[in-house]
């Protein structure tokens, strides 16, 4: 199976460690040998490396996106050149994936799923190499697409030892949609605050979460989703469990790169904008991340 992962960052990284018996090549702008270390094991990874032109050139079984949004156009150049059985996982945050990249690819071909691994990208100065430390081990979902490769991906996995949820088309869109929510609450505010997640529920910032997860509420709705009713507990529940962790917005910000705003609580707006609604919590947010992320000595 000629398997793929287009990016070279932390989840990237993190997929090429754990697909490693399936030998993935990564496609990217750069790459150097990086390391992965879990728990207290380190491994380093020399995995086969292409650039995104050469491999739009190559015809791929499999492709795991694992790139953030800024990266949709080169993503598009590249499916649009894949044969149609090829699969695509995309494992990316936020929303909006179907309509960035159907067409070229057909409904079936694009399986969009969720994982709550965490992995933190960083510089090991002893090695002089990238490293992505594993922070939680979690679980990675995506649909039963009626795709012939699904089963086959599926006995791959559970053949080299990491299990995967294979859920319901509906039922993962439920989670997708009940993640981009709590998405859309602890990254803007981490960024607000310039704290990580835990401290975010003791501050008067928090007081914006209830009308944030009210305004997420009504789009999902227009989309036929209901969402938790104790969603608010739930992301507040997240903000503690993850206390230590500095949210990938927040990191963006700090590394002066651009943030995924614009597929969180920018799809959103997008949405509500489509149905004729404001979301003014969430448009108030995202100027104000905006304005930090274009001058973060704001
Ligand atoms: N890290 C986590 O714990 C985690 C957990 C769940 C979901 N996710 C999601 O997984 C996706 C990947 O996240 P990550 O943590 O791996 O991010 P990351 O470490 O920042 O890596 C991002 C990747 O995207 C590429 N990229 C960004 N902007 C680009 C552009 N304009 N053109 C070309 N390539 C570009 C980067 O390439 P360069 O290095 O060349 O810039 C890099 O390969 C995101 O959607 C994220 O929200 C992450």
């Amino acid at each position: 199976m000629n398997i793929a992962i287009a990016g070279t960052g932390a989840m990237a990284m993190f997929y090429a460690y754990s697909l490693k018996p399936l030998s993935p090549t990564l496609i990217g702008r750069r790459y150097r040998p990086f390391l992965v270390t879990e728990s207290d094991k380190q491994t380093l990874l020399d995995p086969p490396f292409v650039s995104w032109n050469d491999a739009a050139d190559t015809p791929w079984d499999v492709i795991i996106l694992a790139v953030k949004w800024p990266a949709m156009p080169l993503v598009q150049q590249l499916l649009a050149h894949q044969p149609n059985e090829c699969l695509i996982i995309s494992l990316m945050n936020g929303m909006g994936q179907e309509a960035a990249l159907i067409p070229p690819l057909s409904p079936q071909q694009l399986a969009c799923g969720l994982t709550t691994n965490a992995v933190t990208l960083s510089w090991n100065k002893h090695h002089r190499l990238p490293e992505a430390t594993v922070t939680a081990r979690g679980e990675t979902t995506i649909p039963l697409m009626p795709h012939p490769l699904i089963p086959f991906w599926k006995e791959t996995l559970d053949h080299i030892g990491w299990s995967w949820r294979f859920l319901p088309l509906e039922a993962v869109l439920r989670a997708r949609w009940v993640k981009l929510v709590q998405n859309s609450v602890i990254n803007p505010l981490s960024v607000l605050a310039n704290t990580p997640n835990g401290a975010l529920p003791d501050l008067p910032l928090w007081h914006l979460m209830p009308d944030l997860i009210h305004e997420a509420r009504m789009i999902a709705q227009t989309a036929g989703i209901v969402l938790p009713s104790n969603l608010g507990e739930k992301v507040t529940q997240l903000a503690r469990a993850t206390a230590p962790n500095i949210s990938s917005m927040l990191q963006d910000v700090r590394r002066h790169r651009p943030t995924e705003i614009n597929a969180i609580n920018g799809y959103l707006v997008q949405q509500a904008r489509a149905h004729g609604m404001h979301l003014p919590t969430h448009e108030a947010v995202i100027a104000l991340v905006d304005r930090i992320a274009s001058n973060p000595n704001v």
